[in-house]
Protein backbone atom coordinates (compact mmCIF):
# COMPACT_ATOMS: atom_id res chain seq x y z
CA UNK A 1 0.00 0.00 0.00
CA UNK A 2 1.18 2.88 -0.83
CA UNK A 3 0.20 6.30 0.87
CA UNK A 4 -2.41 7.91 -0.77
CA UNK A 5 -2.99 11.91 0.21
CA UNK A 6 -6.66 11.79 -0.06
CA UNK A 7 -7.01 9.40 2.83
CA UNK A 8 -4.36 9.97 5.25
CA UNK A 9 -4.72 8.76 8.63
CA UNK A 10 -4.42 11.51 11.50
CA UNK A 11 -3.70 10.55 14.59
CA UNK A 12 -6.34 11.37 17.29
CA UNK A 13 -5.77 13.45 20.56
CA UNK A 14 -1.69 13.34 19.65
CA UNK A 15 -0.30 16.13 22.02
CA UNK A 16 -2.87 14.65 24.54
CA UNK A 17 -1.27 11.19 24.49
CA UNK A 18 2.22 12.43 24.04
CA UNK A 19 1.71 14.53 27.39
CA UNK A 20 0.08 11.63 29.49
CA UNK A 21 3.12 8.53 28.01
CA UNK A 22 5.64 11.04 28.98
CA UNK A 23 5.14 12.78 31.82
CA UNK A 24 5.49 17.03 32.43
CA UNK A 25 8.77 16.61 30.02
CA UNK A 26 8.71 14.10 27.62
CA UNK A 27 11.89 14.97 26.20
CA UNK A 28 13.46 14.22 29.70
CA UNK A 29 12.24 10.68 29.16
CA UNK A 30 16.11 9.21 28.66
CA UNK A 31 14.92 5.30 27.80
CA UNK A 32 12.51 2.41 27.99
CA UNK A 33 10.55 0.10 25.65
CA UNK A 34 6.51 2.05 24.44
CA UNK A 35 4.88 -0.56 23.09
CA UNK A 36 2.17 0.91 20.42
CA UNK A 37 -0.33 -2.17 20.08
CA UNK A 38 -2.59 -0.83 17.01
CA UNK A 39 0.18 0.74 15.44
CA UNK A 40 -1.68 1.97 12.66
CA UNK A 41 0.54 3.74 9.84
CA UNK A 42 2.57 4.97 12.76
CA UNK A 43 0.95 8.90 13.40
CA UNK A 44 0.77 8.39 17.30
CA UNK A 45 4.76 6.85 17.49
CA UNK A 46 6.11 8.77 15.00
CA UNK A 47 4.85 11.64 17.72
CA UNK A 48 6.32 10.24 20.83
CA UNK A 49 9.74 8.94 19.14
CA UNK A 50 9.54 12.73 18.38
CA UNK A 51 9.21 14.13 21.68
CA UNK A 52 11.14 11.27 23.59
CA UNK A 53 14.37 11.10 22.07
CA UNK A 54 15.48 8.59 24.67
CA UNK A 55 12.74 5.79 24.19
CA UNK A 56 12.66 2.71 21.77
CA UNK A 57 8.71 2.10 20.39
CA UNK A 58 7.61 -1.55 19.68
CA UNK A 59 5.08 -1.35 17.39
CA UNK A 60 2.66 -3.98 16.33
CA UNK A 61 -0.65 -4.24 14.17
CA UNK A 62 -2.96 -6.92 12.65
CA UNK A 63 -3.10 -5.81 9.31
CA UNK A 64 0.13 -6.24 7.00
CA UNK A 65 -1.23 -3.81 4.40
CA UNK A 66 -0.95 -1.13 7.53
CA UNK A 67 2.64 -2.41 8.42
CA UNK A 68 4.18 -1.40 5.36
CA UNK A 69 3.33 2.00 6.02
CA UNK A 70 3.99 2.03 8.92
CA UNK A 71 7.68 0.47 8.18
CA UNK A 72 7.79 3.87 5.52
CA UNK A 73 6.46 6.15 7.93
CA UNK A 74 8.64 5.15 10.66
CA UNK A 75 12.08 4.37 8.93
CA UNK A 76 13.51 7.61 9.81
CA UNK A 77 13.35 6.50 13.74
CA UNK A 78 16.14 3.74 12.73
CA UNK A 79 16.79 0.87 15.31
CA UNK A 80 14.79 3.15 17.82
CA UNK A 81 11.18 1.25 16.01
CA UNK A 82 10.59 -2.70 15.99
CA UNK A 83 7.25 -3.23 14.19
CA UNK A 84 5.84 -7.36 13.73
CA UNK A 85 2.79 -8.30 13.06
CA UNK A 86 0.08 -9.49 15.99
CA UNK A 87 -2.78 -9.09 17.42
CA UNK A 88 -3.18 -7.40 20.83
CA UNK A 89 -4.82 -11.34 22.01
CA UNK A 90 -0.97 -12.47 21.26
CA UNK A 91 0.80 -9.65 21.96
CA UNK A 92 2.45 -10.85 25.68
CA UNK A 93 4.15 -14.04 23.87
CA UNK A 94 5.07 -12.13 21.45
CA UNK A 95 6.89 -9.30 23.46
CA UNK A 96 8.50 -11.69 25.89
CA UNK A 97 10.04 -13.60 23.01
CA UNK A 98 11.36 -9.92 21.76
CA UNK A 99 12.08 -9.08 25.21
CA UNK A 100 10.31 -5.65 25.31
CA UNK A 101 8.72 -7.19 28.13
CA UNK A 102 8.68 -4.54 30.35
CA UNK A 103 7.93 -1.39 29.19
CA UNK A 104 7.21 2.03 30.94
CA UNK A 105 4.39 2.87 28.18
CA UNK A 106 1.41 1.33 26.13
CA UNK A 107 -0.84 2.91 23.54
CA UNK A 108 -3.88 1.31 22.00
CA UNK A 109 -5.77 3.92 20.10
CA UNK A 110 -8.44 0.69 19.07
CA UNK A 111 -10.83 0.47 16.46
CA UNK A 112 -10.06 0.59 12.55
CA UNK A 113 -7.63 3.40 10.71
CA UNK A 114 -8.78 5.72 8.45
CA UNK A 115 -6.52 4.35 5.58
CA UNK A 116 -8.50 0.90 6.20
CA UNK A 117 -12.46 2.68 6.37
CA UNK A 118 -11.52 4.74 3.27
CA UNK A 119 -10.81 1.72 1.09
CA UNK A 120 -13.52 0.16 -0.65
CA UNK A 121 -11.77 -2.93 -0.74
CA UNK A 122 -11.40 -3.62 2.64
CA UNK A 123 -15.34 -3.99 2.69
CA UNK A 124 -16.04 -1.40 5.63
CA UNK A 125 -17.59 1.13 3.15
CA UNK A 126 -20.93 1.93 3.11
CA UNK A 127 -20.48 4.75 1.01
CA UNK A 128 -18.22 3.18 -1.66
CA UNK A 129 -19.47 -0.74 -2.82
CA UNK A 130 -16.61 -2.91 -1.74
CA UNK A 131 -16.61 -7.02 -1.27
CA UNK A 132 -18.70 -7.29 2.24
CA UNK A 133 -15.47 -8.54 4.23
CA UNK A 134 -14.11 -6.37 6.68
CA UNK A 135 -11.45 -8.23 8.19
CA UNK A 136 -8.31 -5.97 9.70
CA UNK A 137 -6.10 -9.48 9.78
CA UNK A 138 -6.47 -11.45 6.55
CA UNK A 139 -5.78 -14.78 8.13
CA UNK A 140 -9.08 -14.38 10.35
CA UNK A 141 -11.49 -16.86 8.25
CA UNK A 142 -14.77 -15.32 9.18
CA UNK A 143 -15.97 -12.45 6.74
CA UNK A 144 -19.13 -9.63 7.69
CA UNK A 145 -20.79 -11.56 4.46
CA UNK A 146 -20.51 -14.70 6.48
CA UNK A 147 -22.30 -13.13 9.51
CA UNK A 148 -24.81 -11.42 7.03
CA UNK A 149 -25.63 -14.67 5.03
CA UNK A 150 -25.29 -17.41 7.89
CA UNK A 151 -26.50 -16.29 10.96
CA UNK A 152 -30.45 -16.65 12.18
CA UNK A 153 -32.37 -13.54 12.05
CA UNK A 154 -32.66 -13.18 15.98
CA UNK A 155 -28.51 -13.49 16.37
CA UNK A 156 -28.13 -10.85 13.96
CA UNK A 157 -30.65 -8.48 15.27
CA UNK A 158 -28.82 -9.25 18.73
CA UNK A 159 -25.62 -8.55 17.27
CA UNK A 160 -27.22 -5.12 15.46
CA UNK A 161 -28.13 -3.69 19.06
CA UNK A 162 -25.57 -5.15 21.35
CA UNK A 163 -22.46 -3.88 19.23
CA UNK A 164 -23.76 -1.05 17.31
CA UNK A 165 -26.81 0.51 19.44
CA UNK A 166 -28.97 -0.03 16.77
CA UNK A 167 -32.60 0.17 18.15
CA UNK A 168 -34.47 -1.05 14.83
CA UNK A 169 -32.31 -4.14 14.68
CA UNK A 170 -35.24 -6.55 14.33
CA UNK A 171 -37.05 -4.89 11.64
CA UNK A 172 -32.94 -4.91 9.63
CA UNK A 173 -32.57 -8.28 10.71
CA UNK A 174 -35.88 -9.19 9.04
CA UNK A 175 -35.58 -7.51 6.06
CA UNK A 176 -31.94 -8.83 5.37
CA UNK A 177 -33.02 -12.62 5.96
CA UNK A 178 -36.06 -12.25 3.36
CA UNK A 179 -33.55 -10.34 0.81
CA UNK A 180 -30.60 -13.24 1.13
CA UNK A 181 -33.40 -15.88 0.45
CA UNK A 182 -33.07 -14.24 -3.32
CA UNK A 183 -29.23 -13.53 -3.14
CA UNK A 184 -26.75 -13.88 -0.89
CA UNK A 185 -25.29 -10.30 -0.06
CA UNK A 186 -21.80 -10.11 -1.41
CA UNK A 187 -21.02 -5.84 -1.64
CA UNK A 188 -21.01 -3.76 1.14
CA UNK A 189 -23.24 -1.48 -1.69
CA UNK A 190 -26.24 -3.95 -1.18
CA UNK A 191 -26.16 -4.16 2.06
CA UNK A 192 -26.14 -0.25 2.98
CA UNK A 193 -29.14 -0.42 0.56
CA UNK A 194 -31.16 -2.72 2.05
CA UNK A 195 -30.66 -1.03 5.31
CA UNK A 196 -31.61 2.51 4.34
CA UNK A 197 -34.66 1.12 2.40
CA UNK A 198 -35.82 -0.61 5.70
CA UNK A 199 -34.97 2.42 7.94
CA UNK A 200 -36.07 5.50 5.62
CA UNK A 201 -34.01 8.89 5.50
CA UNK A 202 -34.27 11.47 7.98
CA UNK A 203 -31.21 10.65 10.13
CA UNK A 204 -28.20 12.96 10.76
CA UNK A 205 -25.96 9.45 10.03
CA UNK A 206 -26.16 7.53 7.06
CA UNK A 207 -28.89 5.18 8.15
CA UNK A 208 -25.91 1.81 7.76
CA UNK A 209 -23.74 3.45 10.45
CA UNK A 210 -24.49 0.90 13.10
CA UNK A 211 -25.05 -2.16 11.46
CA UNK A 212 -21.73 -1.61 9.88
CA UNK A 213 -20.06 -0.60 13.18
CA UNK A 214 -21.31 -4.02 14.65
CA UNK A 215 -20.29 -6.29 11.89
CA UNK A 216 -17.06 -4.57 11.97
CA UNK A 217 -17.23 -5.42 15.98
CA UNK A 218 -17.82 -8.82 15.59
CA UNK A 219 -15.65 -10.11 12.31
CA UNK A 220 -12.81 -8.80 14.77
CA UNK A 221 -14.06 -9.23 17.75
CA UNK A 222 -12.91 -5.60 19.36
CA UNK A 223 -14.16 -6.59 22.52
CA UNK A 224 -11.88 -9.37 23.45
CA UNK A 225 -9.29 -8.39 21.66
CA UNK A 226 -9.52 -4.79 23.75
CA UNK A 227 -9.62 -6.89 26.79
CA UNK A 228 -6.66 -8.88 25.85
CA UNK A 229 -4.87 -5.67 25.31
CA UNK A 230 -5.40 -4.35 28.97
CA UNK A 231 -4.76 -7.24 30.64
CA UNK A 232 -1.31 -7.67 28.84
CA UNK A 233 -0.58 -4.66 29.35
CA UNK A 234 -1.35 -5.02 33.48
CA UNK A 235 0.94 -8.10 33.17
CA UNK A 236 4.07 -6.56 31.25
CA UNK A 237 4.36 -2.55 31.99
CA UNK A 238 6.96 -1.74 34.42
CA UNK A 239 5.95 -0.28 37.63
CA UNK A 240 5.69 3.25 36.90
CA UNK A 241 4.77 2.31 33.51
CA UNK A 242 1.45 4.54 31.65
CA UNK A 243 -1.47 2.95 29.92
CA UNK A 244 -3.16 5.18 27.73
CA UNK A 245 -6.34 3.57 25.55
CA UNK A 246 -8.44 6.13 23.51
CA UNK A 247 -11.75 4.47 22.53
CA UNK A 248 -14.30 5.68 19.72
CA UNK A 249 -17.11 3.93 21.41
CA UNK A 250 -19.24 4.53 24.24
CA UNK A 251 -19.20 1.01 24.94
CA UNK A 252 -15.63 0.53 24.38
CA UNK A 253 -14.88 3.34 26.93
CA UNK A 254 -16.70 1.74 29.45
CA UNK A 255 -14.85 -1.45 29.32
CA UNK A 256 -12.05 0.50 29.78
CA UNK A 257 -12.86 2.56 32.57
CA UNK A 258 -14.22 -0.78 34.48
CA UNK A 259 -10.87 -2.36 33.71
CA UNK A 260 -9.01 1.11 35.50
CA UNK A 261 -11.72 1.51 38.46
CA UNK A 262 -11.40 -2.51 39.97
CA UNK A 263 -7.71 -2.39 39.03
CA UNK A 264 -7.27 1.08 40.63
CA UNK A 265 -9.22 -0.63 43.84
CA UNK A 266 -7.11 -3.33 43.94
CA UNK A 267 -4.08 -1.25 44.04
CA UNK A 268 -2.75 -2.48 40.50
CA UNK A 269 -3.74 1.08 38.91
CA UNK A 270 -3.69 4.98 39.85
CA UNK A 271 -6.02 6.75 37.17
CA UNK A 272 -4.05 9.98 35.59
CA UNK A 273 -7.76 11.44 35.92
CA UNK A 274 -11.03 10.39 36.84
CA UNK A 275 -12.90 11.91 33.47
CA UNK A 276 -11.44 10.62 30.32
CA UNK A 277 -9.70 13.40 28.10
CA UNK A 278 -11.68 14.61 25.04
CA UNK A 279 -10.55 16.29 21.58
CA UNK A 280 -10.78 19.98 21.76
CA UNK A 281 -13.18 21.97 19.54
CA UNK A 282 -10.28 22.74 17.05
CA UNK A 283 -9.56 18.88 16.48
CA UNK A 284 -12.65 18.40 15.60
CA UNK A 285 -13.13 20.55 13.10
CA UNK A 286 -9.39 19.51 11.45
CA UNK A 287 -10.88 15.88 11.81
CA UNK A 288 -14.47 14.80 12.20
CA UNK A 289 -13.32 11.10 12.91
CA UNK A 290 -11.95 12.42 16.50
CA UNK A 291 -15.62 13.64 17.74
CA UNK A 292 -16.01 10.60 19.36
CA UNK A 293 -12.55 9.72 20.85
CA UNK A 294 -12.10 9.03 24.80
CA UNK A 295 -8.62 8.99 25.93
CA UNK A 296 -7.82 7.89 29.30
CA UNK A 297 -4.18 7.08 31.66
CA UNK A 298 -3.41 5.13 34.32
CA UNK A 299 -0.11 4.29 36.06
CA UNK A 300 0.78 0.70 37.00
CA UNK A 301 1.61 0.40 40.94
CA UNK A 302 2.66 -2.83 40.85
CA UNK A 303 4.72 -4.37 38.03
CA UNK A 304 3.80 -8.28 38.47
CA UNK A 305 0.48 -9.41 38.36
CA UNK A 306 -0.11 -12.59 40.85
CA UNK A 307 -1.19 -14.82 37.12
CA UNK A 308 1.88 -13.99 35.57
CA UNK A 309 5.24 -15.97 35.64
CA UNK A 310 9.01 -14.46 36.01
CA UNK A 311 10.09 -11.65 33.88
CA UNK A 312 13.12 -13.38 31.69
CA UNK A 313 16.12 -11.50 32.71
CA UNK A 314 17.17 -8.85 30.32
CA UNK A 315 19.58 -9.74 27.10
CA UNK A 316 20.32 -9.03 23.61
CA UNK A 317 16.70 -8.63 22.36
CA UNK A 318 16.28 -11.06 18.99
CA UNK A 319 15.48 -8.94 15.87
CA UNK A 320 11.82 -9.39 14.58
C1 LIG B 1 -7.17 3.84 14.85
S1 LIG B 1 -5.94 2.92 14.04
C2 LIG B 1 -4.45 3.38 14.83
C3 LIG B 1 -3.80 4.57 14.21
C4 LIG B 1 -2.45 4.92 14.77
N1 LIG B 1 -2.52 5.22 16.18
C5 LIG B 1 -1.84 6.08 14.00
O1 LIG B 1 -1.69 7.16 14.58
O2 LIG B 1 -1.49 5.89 12.83
C6 LIG B 1 -6.18 1.36 14.73
C7 LIG B 1 -5.21 0.30 14.21
O3 LIG B 1 -5.26 -0.76 15.12
C8 LIG B 1 -5.24 -1.98 14.45
N2 LIG B 1 -5.92 -2.93 15.32
C9 LIG B 1 -7.20 -2.88 15.73
N3 LIG B 1 -7.46 -3.91 16.54
C10 LIG B 1 -6.28 -4.60 16.68
C11 LIG B 1 -5.90 -5.77 17.39
N4 LIG B 1 -6.77 -6.43 18.13
N5 LIG B 1 -4.64 -6.20 17.30
C12 LIG B 1 -3.72 -5.53 16.53
N6 LIG B 1 -4.03 -4.42 15.81
C13 LIG B 1 -5.29 -3.97 15.89
C14 LIG B 1 -5.96 -1.72 13.14
O4 LIG B 1 -5.53 -2.64 12.16
C15 LIG B 1 -5.58 -0.28 12.84
O5 LIG B 1 -4.47 -0.21 11.99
Amino acid sequence: MSADPSSVHIPVLGPEVVALLGGRAPSLRTSGWIVDGTLGAGGHSALLLKAMPGIHVFGVDQDPEILDLARQNLQPFGDRVRISRSRLSNLARLARKLRCDRPVGWLMDVGASSLQLDRPSRGFSFQKDGPLDMRMDPRRKVTAADIINDWGEEALADLFFREGDEHRSRHIASAIVRARTRVPFKRTGALAELVAETLGGGARIHPATKVFQALRREVNQEGAELLAGLQTAEDLLEEGGVLAVIAFHSGEDQVVKRFLAEGAQAGRWELCSKKPIAPTHHEVRRNARARSARLRGAIRLRAQSASQPPAPTPGAGANP
